[in-house]
């Protein structure tokens, strides 16, 4: 299952609502504390998938440098042009924004030191297919970063529901697909440490990595 016109819509429209809500609920934190699992170097290249307005610009930008680079890759344009205002504001040059369906396209020969998915995959009809596309564009031994919802099994049916209407997807468990693709998976912490499987099964926050030999 890949992502439908509809879905591209929805979040056409979607990126009025979020351009407000970044500001209003700025989650540049939890940006900063994934360039710090990440151990990003400056003149490093990383994803940013699902990309939406730009809200980890900021912190990668900070953190790679003007010699690094940011591939920020969204499907939609709605998304996309908010983001390239971002862009625009802050003179940054070294963001390249590509309009792809993740969970369709591979990012050809494009190779990432490592990538960073907020709220990103469990907004994607075919969560798999997009997390084996981010393993496959990393270099081996590079690292996925993620912060999402989850969807666990004894979700009140009104929270699903509502999470349904506003993602416009089933949804499906972003951990479960991480562990099926990546060679290893650990839980951070707010800090940036590595942290036991939290009792929050609703917020996950996890370094996904490629090992150096696969
Ligand atoms: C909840 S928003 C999060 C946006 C941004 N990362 C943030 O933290 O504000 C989900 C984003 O994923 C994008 N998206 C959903 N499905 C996608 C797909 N199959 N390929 C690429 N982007 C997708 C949407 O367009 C939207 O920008």
């Amino acid at each position: 299952m890949t992502t439908t016109d509809h879905q591209r819509r929805h979040w056409d429209r979607m990126s009025h609502v979020l351009n407000i809500t970044n500001r209003l609920f700025p989650h540049d934190r939890l940006a900063r504390t994934a360039t710090r699992a990440l151990r990003l170097q400056p003149g490093q290249t990383v994803l940013d998938i699902g990309c939406g307005t730009g809200p980890n610009f900021p912190a990668l930008h900070d953190a790679l440098g003007p010699a690094g680079k940011i591939i920020a890759i969204d499907h939609s344009p709605g998304m996309l042009a908010k983001a390239h205002q971002r862009i625009q504001r802050h003179g940054w040059t070294n963001i390249e924004l590509h309009q792809a369906d993740i969970s369709r396209e591979n990012l050809g020969t494009a190779r990432a030191d490592a990538a960073i998915a907020a709220y990103a995959f469990s907004a994607m009809p075919d969560i798999p297919a997009a997390t084996r596309n981010v393993h496959t564009a990393l270099t081996p031994g590079g690292a996925l970063f993620t912060y999402d919802i989850r969807q666990p099994d004894n979700a009140g049916a009104p929270l699903r529901l509502t999470y349904r209407l506003f993602t416009r997807t089933a949804g499906g468990d972003v951990l479960t697909a991480l562990h099926d693709t990546f060679d290893t998976v650990t839980h951070i912490h707010r800090d940036g440490t590595e942290t036991p499987p939290p009792d929050n099964p609703w917020h996950l926050m996890a370094l996904a990595r490629r090992h150096s030999s696969t």
